[in-house]
């Protein structure tokens, strides 16, 4: 038996074959911008599903599959109301997408959600009764555990920690907002901090390592030229973790969580990141004892497990 999960990133769908074990054994990506037509995204999950299908020789069809999407769903799971960072807003996309399968459930879930599901059932949030997930991405999303149990809002509306305010009157965010914790806490962040220190004059190694062509810089340059220790890198990324790790006091004020993980592209900078935002936390926590901040397991494919694990979590609760 297996299930297909789907990850609708800002600028890729990423797909996989996930197995009973959660491993991922086949995937495809596939390049995405925003929603051409009404019905496209459903179009490009149905054409992925049969070609990762065909690409693994299998006969038999999914269990399930389950699309992740980077934004706001209904209670029902039916629609994805705001995905700001898309531009799609109100669309029925679990219903489109089970038109393309008749046969086979469908399951939607915001990405974020999904990935705090995946390491609840095999990663950072085994057995743990409360814990958070951060993904620092193109947004910043958020997946709550609380009672050993994917934590889907009061309202059923789940949680968007992203859009939580951290910088009063700060930079406009993608959702109409000022300062969200997203402003400061992105990959897009770090990379809008880059640009505009080269327009201010930046000639350190950002400067080198682009030619001065701000449309090179992406998160992961940020994090090596701060790495190499040049001055202009280290001072982005260091107000980068001190806004991240307000970020993650309020959680831990909030919700007292045993675990908290951080997943998404930014994570993979690894103990880089985490020892200066363990610091970071300590220093500003209320309590002296707090969550363990680890990565998460899962990666870049906590979103494609998650999504396949919807069925499996949709049995269990
Ligand atoms: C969206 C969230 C999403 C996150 C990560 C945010 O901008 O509002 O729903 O989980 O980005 O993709």
């Amino acid at each position: 038996m297996y299930r297909i999960g789907f990850d609708i990133g800002g600028t890729n769908v990423a797909a996989g074959i996930v197995d009973e074990s959660l491993a991922v054994t086949e995937r495809i990506t596939r390049r995405f911008e925003k929603q051409a037509y009404p019905g496209a995204l459903a179009e490009t999950v149905a054409e992925m599903t049969r070609m990762l299908c065909q690409q693994a020789g299998l006969s038999q069809p999914p269990a399930a599959i389950g699309v992740a999407v980077p934004g706001s769903i209904d209670p029902a799971a039916e629609r994805v109301l705001n995905a700001y960072n898309l531009g799609l807003h109100d669309v029925p996309l679990r219903a489109e997408v089970g038109a393309h399968f008749p046969q086979i459930p469908v399951f939607l879930a915001n990405d974020a959600d999904a990935a705090a599901l995946a390491e609840l059932y095999g990663g950072a949030f085994r057995d743990a009764k409360c814990a958070v997930l951060f993904t620092l991405g193109t947004g910043v999303g958020g997946g709550v555990i609380v009672g050993g149990k994917l934590w889907r809002g009061g309202m059923g509306h789940g949680v968007e920690l992203g859009h939580m305010a951290l910088d009063i009157g700060g930079a406009r965010c993608t959702c109409g907002m000022r300062g969200c914790i997203e402003t400061r806490c992105a990959a897009t962040a770090l990379i809008h901090a880059a640009r505009e220190a080269l327009a201010e004059g930046e000639r350190g190694l950002l400067f080198k390592k682009t030619d001065g062509d701000a449309a090179k810089v992406d998160a992961k340059l940020v994090v090596d030229c701060a790495r190499a220790g040049d001055a202009g890198a280290s001072a982005i990324f260091a107000r980068f973790v001190d806004a991240l790790g307000s970020a993650v006091v309020s959680v831990i004020h909030l919700l007292d969580p045993e675990v908290i993980a951080i997943g998404g592209g930014v994570s993979l900078a690894g103990e880089f990141l985490f020892a200066p935002l363990r610091e970071n936390v300590r220093e500003k926590c209320f309590f002296s004892e707090f969550a363990r901040i680890v990565p998460a397991r899962f990666g870049n494919d906590a979103g494609i497990v998650g999504a396949a694990m919807l069925e499996r979590d949709a049995k269990i609760n």
